[in-house]
């Protein structure tokens, strides 16, 4: 009896730790789609930081590559990667919160404001260093603008 409970235990313990795993994994593909989406984002603003900080040397043909993959990537259409029922408290797995999904005009506004500074950053990249630098406030800003009201901090 002892030892058969012991089992039982044992077994439930492993479909815990297992369902666990999956609850973590398990995403939906929309929110997948505008994470990897911001992923993009991030890695392109990621090579046109580093020259303007100087951490990387200017190069205008990597700056206008970038920065056009930013403009490209700023008219992906998006309505179909934030459906309802995706924000933070519904799925764990996103930091999107709720207030998205109550403000989509501003949302929208906030994606436009980006749309329109990756544009000019595609205007200065190739330039140079100084039109680059100059480009990068309002590129970044647009970024944390819609971070600040719109993504939960990370965990
Ligand atoms: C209009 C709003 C908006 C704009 C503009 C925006 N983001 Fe985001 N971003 C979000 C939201 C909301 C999330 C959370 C998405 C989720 O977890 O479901 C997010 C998440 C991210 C993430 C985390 C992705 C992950 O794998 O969890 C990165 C990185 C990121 N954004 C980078 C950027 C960069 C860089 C820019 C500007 C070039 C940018 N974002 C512009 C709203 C925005």
């Amino acid at each position: 009896m002892t030892k058969f409970f012991s089992f039982a235990a044992v077994g439930l313990f492993s479909v815990a730790i297992v369902g666990g795993a999956l609850a973590q994994q398990s995403e939906n593909p929309a929110v997948k789609a505008r994470k990897s989406l911001m992923s993009l984002y991030a890695f392109n603003i990621s090579q046109l930081g580093a020259m303007a900080k100087g951490e990387a040397e200017y190069n205008a043909e990597v700056a206008a590559a970038a920065a056009n993959n930013l403009a490209t990537l700023s008219k992906v259409d998006q309505s179909a990667m934030w459906p309802a029922g995706t924000d933070n408290v519904a799925d764990p797995s996103s930091r999107a919160l709720p207030a998205i999904w109550e403000n989509f005009a501003d949302v929208g506004a906030k994606g436009q404001a980006f749309a329109e500074a990756a544009a000019a950053m595609q205007a200065a990249a190739g330039q140079d260093l100084d039109a680059l630098k100059a480009a990068m406030g309002p590129l970044g800003g647009a970024c944390s603008a819609c971070h600040k009201a719109y993504r939960a901090p990370k965990e």
